[in-house]
């Protein structure tokens, strides 16, 4: 005898399918309501039948003789507990949407991988205290700098965090939250350089990493040849070998190369463009977008952002 015949876990399986897709917690709960109300409804009737059909309980109810009302009330019952169970067990607790967050992990303080292989900085920080706010479960994925810039703007990938400047360039292709934190761009020339007093005075070849906004800011120079690196610390790299002449790049990652190379490298004149970073997504993602802009509103007022920038970025 088997009157329970309905396989719920294919109801519950597709809602939850269906669910883990979208990327806003508030549309998951709705889609899990919906589906909670459907299952309910059906596992209501079929306890309803079951109780018909059982021979004890038909025994019970034939003696009763309270007909449609009874049958009824019990209905109501049945649906209200599960409605219940419902809301405290799947829904209620409404388990961290997954998202998966693209980086160029070759940017230190903001972005790089550690000794345990494992990405950390402060965009990471960042990112992870707006997750826990907005109920999001982040996976960090390294993403070389220029494929990164290029699956954001062909909707490849959904989120990015890597110190990614606003410009009305990018916005055309991909979405940016509110800005998360200012800097610019810094010359960087080699210790012992004494004819270089600003990035109007350069003159040989300046690296910067492709597709940057320093980038464009070398390519800008008149006296210069622009040599661009695929990763920040090659150019880095190159300069203190002789090879290049300066490296323009965001002044706190500058900060932090010359910090760590202090007998090799050092800054020259001021920060001389002033930037936003955003954390992007593909055009799509408008709902994502706006949760995410209102947790990381949260954890400005929390003090959170200014916490990492103490613990990760050089004064
Ligand atoms: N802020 C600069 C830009 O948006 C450089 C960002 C580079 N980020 C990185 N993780 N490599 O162009």
């Amino acid at each position: 005898m088997n009157y329970l015949d309905t396989d719920y876990s294919d109801t519950i399986g597709a809602g939850m399918d269906v669910t883990n897709t979208l990327s806003d917690t508030s549309t998951n709960v709705l889609v899990c309501q919906q589906v909670s109300v459907t299952f309910v409804y059906r596992a209501a009737l079929d306890m309803v039948n079951l109780f018909n059909h059982t021979p004890f309980c038909a025994m019970m109810y034939s003696k009763h003789q309270k007909g449609d009302s009874m049958k009824k009330a019990l209905f109501i019952l049945l649906a209200g507990m599960l409605i219940a169970g419902l809301m405290l067990g799947s829904c209620g607790s409404s388990s961290p949407t997954k998202i998966t967050v693209i980086t160029d992990a070759t940017y230190p303080p903001f972005e790089s991988i550690n000794d345990n292989k494992v990405i950390e900085g402060f965009d990471i920080d960042v990112m992870n205290a707006i997750a826990k706010e907005a109920n999001l479960e982040v996976e960090f994925q390294n993403v070389a700098w220029d494929p990164l810039l290029a699956g954001m703007a062909q909707g490849t990938y959904d989120v990015a965090i890597s110190c990614i400047t606003i410009t009305d360039e990018r916005a055309k292709t991909m979405l940016f939250s509110d800005p998360y934190y200012t800097a610019g761009q810094i010359v960087v020339v080699a210790k012992n350089n004494t004819t270089f007093k600003s990035k109007d005075d350069l003159v040989g070849t300046v690296g910067s990493q492709l597709g940057t906004t320093g980038n464009m800011e070398v390519d800008a120079l008149t006296n210069c040849t622009s040599k661009p690196y695929d990763d920040i610390g090659m150019a880095f790299q190159d300069l203190m070998n002789g090879q290049i002449v300066a490296v323009i790049c965001d002044a706190p990652v500058a900060t932090s190369y010359v910090s760590k190379n202090s007998e090799k490298l050092k800054t020259i004149g001021e920060m001389f463009t002033t930037e936003s970073y955003g954390i992007a997504f593909a055009k799509a993602k408008t709902d994502l977008r706006d949760k995410i802009n209102k947790a990381l509103a949260e954890i400005k007022k929390q003090g959170l952002i200014d916490q990492y920038a103490a613990k990760w970025l050089a004064k």
